[in-house]
């Protein structure tokens, strides 16, 4: 039996194929592994980010691939159809983050009754969350429309989630404004929903030319402005700053602009790709990357167990509601669709009101 894997040329993202790998046989699984069916998995410029970052970050571990190339990570869902381990019965439905194909082998431990790891040694070098599984059969949370928002939105509202706590926190360092690049996207939108929901803070969001009319349906920012007009924005305001678009020349831009009034500067994402290696020093806070992992391990202490997940499921539960109304998804089935479905996005192409939910499998 074989596996049908999406794999990208690691250093020219434009260039990908399809190729079929051996699996295993079922009877020939090593002890407590299992053979996971996957069955559909969602694909946003976040995906793209692993990609471009794939080197540094350590993605391409994850999922090996024939030199020069990898396998984009993606969070789905997967089916096991073959399993080994004794706790773990076929049917059983996954929820984690899987390769762009049709089938992973996952060696299981630390099973409990909520979730298992992938022990594989190639995947002990990233954070636990990346190899971390949930067990969602029959949870009506991770069933059908439900279970599209959770692949698509879930890990990007989790960093929603966790920016918007860490400035609360600190008070938006003194800022009244909150200042969002890529505003269409589903990270900048979760963002700009719980900001919104905060009193005395106005929500600006940037975006193309294109997206702005969606990015004012959505209901969640004060202000929409264009890339080309931020110089309108008015200077004399303290404002907080969040990079999801990783442009260096929209940074200098607001950092010009804004002077010593830019309170806060922190980059999360990269949709843009248009970041320069090296940046100028500019006015204003330092820029500096978010990075998720430090701020969850630091609220995992202060909330203890169970506590981060007790508040992100209340901030989801507030936000998931909207999704029927600001996302359409959209089924993208077998290699061709697959294929465009990659290309659309990498390119920029995929309109923001749409998510894209993905399957090798014919
Ligand atoms: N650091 C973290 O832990 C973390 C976690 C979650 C997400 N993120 C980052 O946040 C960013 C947003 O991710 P997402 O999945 O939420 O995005 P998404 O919903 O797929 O965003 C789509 C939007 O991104 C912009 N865009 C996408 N591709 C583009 C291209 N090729 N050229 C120009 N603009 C493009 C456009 O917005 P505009 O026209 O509005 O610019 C587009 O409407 C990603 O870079 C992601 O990696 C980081």
């Amino acid at each position: 039996m074989n596996s049908t894997d999406f794999i990208v040329v690691r250093n020219d993202l434009q260039q990908c194929k399809i190729i079929e790998t051996q699996l295993p046989d079922a009877g020939a699984l090593p002890a407590d592994a299992l053979l996971v069916k996957v069955t559909r998995f969602a694909l946003t410029a976040n995906n793209i980010t692993y990609a471009v970052m794939g080197d540094v970050l350590k993605y391409w571990q994850l999922f090996p691939t024939p030199e020069s190339y990898g396998n984009i990570p993606v969070w789905g869902f997967g089916e096991v159809i073959a399993s080994k381990h004794p706790g773990i019965a076929i049917g059983e439905t996954l929820f984690g983050y899987f390769p762009m194909a049709t089938h992973l082998v996952i060696e299981a431990t630390d099973v409990s009754k909520r979730g298992l790891r992938d022990g594989a040694a190639h995947r002990q070098n990233v954070s636990p969350v990346y190899n971390s599984y949930a067990r969602v059969s029959g949870d009506p949370a991770f069933a059908g429309a439900q279970g599209d928002y959770q692949a698509l939105l879930r890990p990007l509202f989790m960093l929603s989630f966790l920016v918007d706590d860490f400035l609360a926190e600190n008070e938006f360092f003194g800022a009244k404004h909150a200042i969002l690049s890529s505003a269409s996207s589903k990270t900048a939108f979760g963002l700009a929903h719980l900001i919104h929901s905060r009193t005395g803070m106005k929500v600006i969001g940037l975006t193309s030319a294109s997206n702005v009319d969606f990015v004012r349906s959505l209901g969640c920012y004060d202000e929409v402005v264009t890339y080309d007009r931020v110089s309108s924005l008015p200077a004399d305001v303290p404002v907080a700053y969040v990079d999801m678009a990783g442009s260096s020349a929209l940074r200098e831009t607001l950092h010009r602009r804004f002077g010593d009034q830019m309170k806060y500067s922190g980059r999360v994402g990269l949709t843009h790709r248009a970041s320069a290696l090296e940046e100028a020093a500019l006015p204003g806070a330092k820029p500096h990357w978010f990075f998720a992992p430090d701020h969850i391990r630091k609220r995992a202490k202060e909330w203890g167990p169970g506590g981060v997940e007790q508040r992100f499921g209340a901030a989801w539960a507030g936000f998931a509601p909207n999704l029927d109304r600001w996302v359409r998804v959209t089924e993208c089935r077998g290699r061709a669709a697959v294929t465009q479905a990659y290309l659309d996005t990498l390119n920029g192409r995929v309109p923001p009101d749409r998510g894209l939910i993905l399957s090798l499998g014919e």
